[in-house]
């Protein structure tokens, strides 16, 4: 074989990875909106995957594992803490999220940042076959698309930035905008999740490169007087699997499920949920004070609410990561202590991360959803949320700083940082009459499950080979 006709490089594989006991190495499949979200495309087209074990030092060959070629890159505890930790979610984490947490410039962790992401350029580079699709995913290899153009000139290269692409005065913070530039350039098509993030980008070419730019099209001057190349930023709002949480929520099992988990709560009038990776984007904290202050008020029952808060553990060794943990457990544990009683708790914190069954069944379960995020790409949760509910009931309350409320009408909208907004959008979702909820939800649905992951990945990678090729083989 001569090599892979699509390669996927993300930071991380789809699996998790360990070395056995006896020294052989043990994978299981593992959880994130980014492996959730192009599984499915791999699995149908004759694929390669580029990424990361999640492990240390972990050295493997590549191997097939649920029709998917994968090929893992290994990184070192070091590189792991520079590369990773460092720069991707200590520096351009909370830079490309609005600044939420301040972000960290470290010098040491940029040059960790360019040679791993040349390692992943060179192990794609190893897979693509003669004029193969290379699609980089992400923030943590925004190098990637140059190093790769320089190694495969042959290539057609396309990247998508899963989370936000911060305003100018924001972006130009970071001292290394130009390489970053730069490296994204390598692309033939670089994808946004919204509008506002393509535009984010072409406004800090314009204004931190001297290419001009028209519309969607930067133009790339060529080297050696060879002539100019264009490059395509345009948006692609990612969406889940929504058929098959959809097929899950209809199952006796998982309706069975649901109930149970509604009894094991005691019947509680009103069950609220919220879904997250335990991050500061996320609002947790702000939506846990909205809702302890409508307990406090009496405008919710204590006795009959509740709210299940899933924080999935995330990021564990990252300092604000920490931070964030003391906070939110600190929150829970005095709303508990003010307004639990014997047999009933007002929140069930749950520092897991479930599988997709569980999350169905607490989907179908949760009267209200609750997303509440400072800033987020696009959120998956709400869109899972909304696939699951065939029952066309339950209310969505939905932050507007989320890639998802550009599409999502029918969510009530709320800005986070307005907590009494928040309470308002919390108790009127709590009370909604069961026909608005439900004019509301089959619209949303109608919405979710048209717009899948499949037809994402179709649209990208359509744009994508439709782009004109510059290679011409002898
Ligand atoms: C976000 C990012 C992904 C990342 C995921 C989980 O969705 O966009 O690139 O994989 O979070 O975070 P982690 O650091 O555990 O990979």
């Amino acid at each position: 074989k001569d090599g892979y006709s699509l390669v996927v490089v993300a930071n991380r594989l789809p699996v998790d990875m360990s070395v056995g006991e006896d020294g052989t190495v043990e994978w299981r499949r593992s959880p994130g909106g980014l492996v959730t979200a192009l599984e499915p495309v791999m699995q149908e087209s004759d694929g390669a995957w580029v990424g990361w074990s999640g492990a240390p030092d972990l050295v493997a060959e590549p191997f097939d594992a649920d029709d998917i070629r994968l090929v893992p890159v290994t990184l070192s505890e070091t590189e792991i803490a520079r590369y990773y930790e460092g720069f991707s979610n200590d520096t351009l984490w909370p830079l490309y999220h609005d600044v939420i947490a301040p972000p960290a410039f470290h010098r040491q962790w940029w040059d960790t940042y360019r040679r791993v992401n040349q390692r992943f350029a060179e192990a794609a580079a190893a897979q693509a076959a003669e004029g193969a699709i290379v699609w980089v995913q992400d923030y943590q290899l925004q190098l990637v698309p140059k190093m790769l153009r320089d190694l495969r000139p042959d290539l057609r290269i396309g990247f998508f930035n899963h989370i936000p692409f911060p305003p100018l005065e924001i972006f130009q913070q970071l001292p290394w905008r130009k390489q970053v530039i730069e490296g994204l350039l390598g692309a033939d098509l670089i994808g946004f999740q919204r509008g506002g993030d393509a535009s984010n980008f072409i406004r800090a070419v314009r204004r931190l490169t001297d290419l001009t730019t028209r519309g969607q099209i930067i133009t790339v001057e060529g080297d050696d007087g060879k002539p100019g190349r264009h490059v395509r930023a345009a948006p692609f709002p990612i969406s889940i699997d929504s058929k098959k949480f959809d097929a899950l929520a209809r199952t006796p099992e998982i309706q069975a499920r649901a109930r149970e988990i509604r009894a094991d709560l005691g019947d509680p009038d009103i069950m609220m949920l919220g879904v997250d990776r335990l991050d500061y984007t996320k609002g947790i904290r702000h939506r846990i004070k909205a809702y302890g202050e409508l307990l406090q008020d009496g405008r919710l029952d204590a006795a009959r609410s509740t709210l299940v808060q899933v924080a999935s553990p995330s990021r564990e060794n990252v300092g604000a990561y920490q931070e964030l943990r003391e906070h939110v457990e600190g929150l829970v544990g005095r709303i508990n202590g003010e307004y639990g009683e014997i047999g009933h708790s007002a929140i069930h914190y749950l520092h897991h991360s479930y599988p997709p069954e569980e999350m169905a069944a607490l989907y179908l379960a949760a009267d209200v959803m609750l997303v509440t995020s400072l800033r987020d790409g696009m959120n998956l949760v709400a869109k899972e949320y909304v696939a699951a509910r065939s029952d066309d009931a339950g209310v969505l309350v939905l932050s507007e700083f989320t890639g998802a409320a550009d599409e999502l009408v029918g969510a009530v909208l709320v800005n986070p940082h307005d907590i009494d907004g928040t309470k308002d959008a919390i108790a009127r979702a709590a009370v909604m009459d069961p026909r608005e909820q439900r004019k509301r939800m089959r619209r949303l649905r109608r919405r979710v499950l048209t717009d899948d992951v499949a037809k994402w990945s179709a649209s990208f990678l359509g744009v994508l080979s439709a782009m004109p090729s510059r290679t011409h083989h002898v």
